[in-house]
């Protein structure tokens, strides 16, 4: 194992380790009734519109060195999946899809909750003002965690059974697309961040990037959290 390659692997511990919110603790347990499932699956379908356009934004900075050329090439298929180019429908369509046949209509909010468009603006930001690495680490985290490795779309699917309503395929595809421990969004952008990532500072960027996303991630689910609950 290379010393980035080892790197990169208790960089993956950490993301694993890291406190989950408790927005998954109570789904896991099934603590939310349908009401508040709706709500969280509300603020969740608008906290992912924020990815597409970072993603764009992302590739359309990226600077043209060979060594981010796996980077971009990856980056862009991950896009290309969000928008519908790849296998599947767009992503943003299919949780639509899901939030309509569970709950009714969509859209489903008159306006965008305050600290949904702060976590647009925190996101937004760390695109537009970040080294190619800490953008590339902040969209890893993203991936590593909603699958597998943090569960956090198992615990919503666990939810979704309990109240007798179903993942319509959002859920399970993002499981399956992301967590993949060789194909998926996740090990792809390892990869492909390794060939990129030349020095100490490089790999810092990009743990510190992940680690900045991580944070905000937890940070507006519990958010989530205090919105369906009321608090
Ligand atoms: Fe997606
Ligand atoms: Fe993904």
């Amino acid at each position: 194992m290379s010393p980035i390659q080892k790197n990169m692997s208790e960089l993956d511990t950490l993301l694993m380790e890291l406190p989950r919110s408790q927005l998954f603790d109570a789904m896991d347990s099934n603590k939310l009734n349908k009401e508040e499932l709706e709500r969280a699956l509300d603020d969740h379908y608008l906290m992912t519109l924020a990815f597409v356009p970072s993603l764009a934004q992302f590739l359309e900075t990226l600077p043209k060195e060979s060594r981010f050329e796996n980077l971009r090439q990856v980056m862009r298929e991950n896009l290309n999946d969000e928008i519908g180019k790849g296998e599947t429908e767009s992503h943003k369509k299919l949780y639509e899809d899901l939030l309509r046949e569970n709950f009714g209509k969509v859209p489903r909010r008159d306006s965008v909750p305050t600290f949904i468009l702060e976590y647009w603006e925190q996101f937004r930001k760390l695109v537009e003002q970040s080294e190619p690495l800490i953008v590339a680490g902040a969209i890893y985290a993203l991936e590593h965690q909603m699958a597998g490795m943090g569960g956090q779309f198992v615990s919503i699917q666990k939810q979704l059974a309990a109240l007798g309503l179903k993942d319509t395929g959002y859920f399970q595809l993002h499981i399956d697309l992301d967590g993949n421990p060789e194909h998926g969004h996740a090990a792809l952008e390892r990869k492909a961040a390794i060939d990129a990532i030349k020095n100490d500072k490089d790999f810092k960027d990009f743990e510190n990037g992940s680690l900045k996303m991580a944070e905000l991630r937890k940070k507006t689910f519990d958010k989530v959290y205090k919105d369906v609950k009321g608090e």
